[in-house]
């Protein structure tokens, strides 16, 4: 794994940097220059205190082939400086202008089924072409050059979104860099067939010249999915390459500056391996676009507890944000009164000191003229730029409180992602297509919430050797390293609570033999103390068949049901299946959720999918010690010298709720006032209270 770069915050123009970051994207170019003025008095007035700039504006900037012109630029930047706006800088790379694209049409990328990608959307380029790579870095440098002591830009922001729209590329430079970037990996050609598994359909490659991309196979194909998989991995690295070749051409001129690429963390996305990303920036920052319907809070807090780990519990960034709908779902929901600012606030709550949106002014054209803005296309006398302004108060006081810089306390409990696992579960060689790691992920995190209790979610390849318990829910992927990390964390006393389809291959997409689950060449098996040897698959597909199945404590189970054949001694079964649907398909009985005693500590098995409510009272039966109010989302931010903390209060119901044994002065009340009794607040549906102790 690679090293991490120091962790560097960029400093606000304040008068002694600091505060909470408060803004967003910025795309003057959109506008007649006149608008500018406007735009800082209004942004002003709203205490937005930094930008994201030139995101898009290469053809701006490099109108013609080798002609820079920045005055524009200049003028903005200066305006915005003047009035104490910070500028976070962006490479402009993410859109080249259409003059490069005619060019230089071999630098599109081209899609499995060898069609080119045409331009005129977004990152219409390969991500291994030497051509677009020259390109891009000189504009790097120029702008390097000539920002580098500018004091009024105070970050670079490289790229955008890497992977949105040029995640998959097999183009003949893509090929080239996937034989190197295998060479690499396997050393020997050997090596890389036993890895595919080439021995099945005739696969087999004598040398480098032979690997190919997995273009499209014609019908029904099933693609090898080891190499599918390794696919994934090199798309992931050819674009953190990029970033990085970006990064560093911009450091060699202007090094002091702090980078940051923003990252795609929602539970529906998994476009990267952020946790190597991670690696690569001074400050982690994310874009997140909330998910319509019930979920909406608990995803927020999912996504961020995820970021929050990236982060290594230091603050985070939220690049891009909405205040209300987008343009780009089938179905864009508004947010409702109050959202705006809970939403906001709650990234605050878990662990974010920067708060931006997509984007400052409203579009009044281009694709995303209906996606809401911090300035909407009604003006400033409208509810969303009121809301903002008053969203920029309350940042502003919090960072008088001093909340800046203060860490997220940790869970005792913590869910393990893997992006490899995410991208594997896509494969359609599984015993379900209907497999997702990263929902999976969601419904324990939910799951636990209506437990009470509020969950890390850190990545696999991290270190999660500090919490009590882990949780690994379809984690499919585990390597021999990986099962022998689980038993030793066992062994010395943690707990393990390991998922149905869990540890079924190894990250060459192999299966460990034996019995299910078979990673770790056994040692999987031995710690859960059963063994498993097919898999009941239920689905409404299956006409006339059981749609789900019961188990003996009230959940249910409607995906997949692991066909436990042996226990070891010392298995404690907690649940088994019942019932007629259990009957007819022969698994009346048999053990469903089991507890095996290992080392000091213990392994859980989930042996079927449960739904949240399901995972909801397995938590409480295993944590029935601690009685909390799963309607109050509290989390708790302490300043590194300890001295401060920051309780943060969320009501996660529709209902108002109250809340007791609040200590400390209110910074934010949002929605929410004091109670009838002491230290109580009443707290209304999409409220946020944030006060603070000193200690
Ligand atoms: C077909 C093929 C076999 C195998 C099976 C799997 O019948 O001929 O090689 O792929 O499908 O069901
Ligand atoms: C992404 C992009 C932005 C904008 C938003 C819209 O996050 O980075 O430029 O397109 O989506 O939601």
């Amino acid at each position: 794994m690679a090293t991490r770069r120091s962790n560097k915050w960029p400093s606000l123009l304040t008068n002694n940097g600091r505060g909470i970051a408060f803004g967003g994207d910025y795309n003057p170019d959109q506008w007649p220059e006149a608008v500018v003025d406007e735009d800082i008095r209004l942004m002003c007035q709203a205490h937005v205190n930094t930008v994201a700039l030139a995101i898009f504006s290469w053809d701006k900037i490099e109108p013609r082939e080798g002609a820079f012109t920045f005055e524009w630029l200049d003028r903005v930047i200066d305006k915005l400086g003047k009035a104490g706006i910070a500028v976070d800088l962006a490479t402009a790379t993410a859109s080249a202008p259409m003059w490069l694209y005619i060019k230089h049409p071999e630098v599109l990328p081209i899609d499995k089924y060898g069609h080119t990608v045409n331009p005129g959307s977004r990152q219409s380029w390969q991500p291994t072409s030497p051509v677009f790579k020259a390109y891009a870095l000189t504009l790097c440098c120029k702008l390097a050059e000539h920002y580098r002591d500018n004091p009024y830009v105070t970050a670079w922001h490289v790229g955008n979104e890497y992977g949105w729209n040029n995640r998959y590329d097999y183009s003949d430079n893509a090929l080239d860099a996937f034989r190197t970037w295998c060479r690499a990996r396997y050393g020997d050609i050997d090596a890389l067939n036993e890895a595919w598994g080439t021995a099945f359909w005739s696969q087999h490659v004598n040398d480098w010249d032979e690997v190919l991309l997995p273009r499209h196979m014609g019908g029904d194909a099933m693609v090898n999915p080891a190499q599918q998989l390794d696919y994934e991995r090199f798309g992931n690295d050819m674009l953190l390459d990029f970033y990085k070749a970006e990064r560093d051409a911009i450091a060699e001129i202007c090094p002091d500056k702090p980078f940051t690429t923003n990252f795609m963390v929602s539970t529906d996305q998994c476009t990267m391996d952020y946790a190597q990303w991670a690696d690569e920036v001074d400050f982690v920052s994310n874009d997140h676009y909330f998910h319509e319907g019930e979920s909406h809070l608990d995803e927020l807090l999912c996504s961020d507890a995820l970021m929050d780990s990236l982060a290594l519990g230091k603050p985070w960034y939220v690049m891009e944000h909405s205040t209300s709908a987008v343009q780009w779902k089938p179905l864009n929901t508004r947010k409702r009164h109050g959202e705006l600012m809970r939403d906001a606030l709650a990234h605050v709550a878990m662990g974010a000191d920067a708060i931006n949106f997509f984007q400052w002014r409203q579009s009044a054209s281009g694709a995303e003229a209906f996606h809401s803005a911090m300035l909407p296309h009604a003006g400033a006398d409208s509810t969303i730029y009121r809301d903002v302004c008053k969203l920029g108060e309350a940042l502003h006081a919090l960072g008088e409180a001093g909340m800046q810089g203060s860490e997220l306390e940790r869970s005792d409990t913590a869910i393990l992602f893997s992006a490899e696992s995410e991208w594997a579960t896509r494969s359609q060689t599984l015993p379900s297509m209907k497999l997702d790691h990263w929902h999976d992920v969601r419904d324990w995190y939910r799951g636990l919430l209506d437990a009470g209790r509020r969950a890390d979610i850190v990545p696999l390849a991290y270190d999660w050797s500090g919490y009590q318990t882990v949780i690994l829910p379809t984690v499919l992927i585990l390597s021999d390293r990986d099962v022998r990390r689980l038993a030793d964390f066992a062994r010395k006393g943690g707990s393990v609570i390991i998922g149905y389809a869990t540890g079924l291959i190894d990250e060459h997409f192999h299966v460990g033999l034996g019995g299910y689950p078979g990673a770790g060449h056994g040692l999987l098996r031995e710690m859960l103390g059963v063994r498993s040897e097919e898999f009941n698959i239920l689905g409404s597909e299956a006409e006339g068949e059981p749609f789900e199945i019961r188990l003996c404590d009230g959940s249910v189970s409607r995906l997949w049901q692991n066909v436990v054949t042996g226990l070891a001694e010392g298995t404690k079964v907690i649940a088994e299946y019942v019932g007629a649907e259990a009957a007819e398909w022969e698994l009346a009985d048999v053990p469903a959720i089991t507890r095996h005693p290992y080392g000091e500590g213990a392994a859980l098995y989930v042996g079927c999918d449960l739904d949240r409510s399901g995972i909801a009272s397995l938590m409480r039966a295993l944590y029935s010690a601690t009685v909390v109010d799963q309607r109050i989302i509290h989390t708790i931010r302490r300043s590194v010298d300890g001295n401060a903390v920051f309780d943060c209060y969320l009501n996660r119901d529709r209902q108002p709720v109250h809340v007791q044994n609040v200590m400390g002065d209110p910074i934010v009340a949002h929605r929410c006032k004091p109670g009838a009794r002491a230290h109580e607040y009443v707290m209304d549906r999409n409220s946020v209270l944030i006060v603070k102790r000193v200690e």
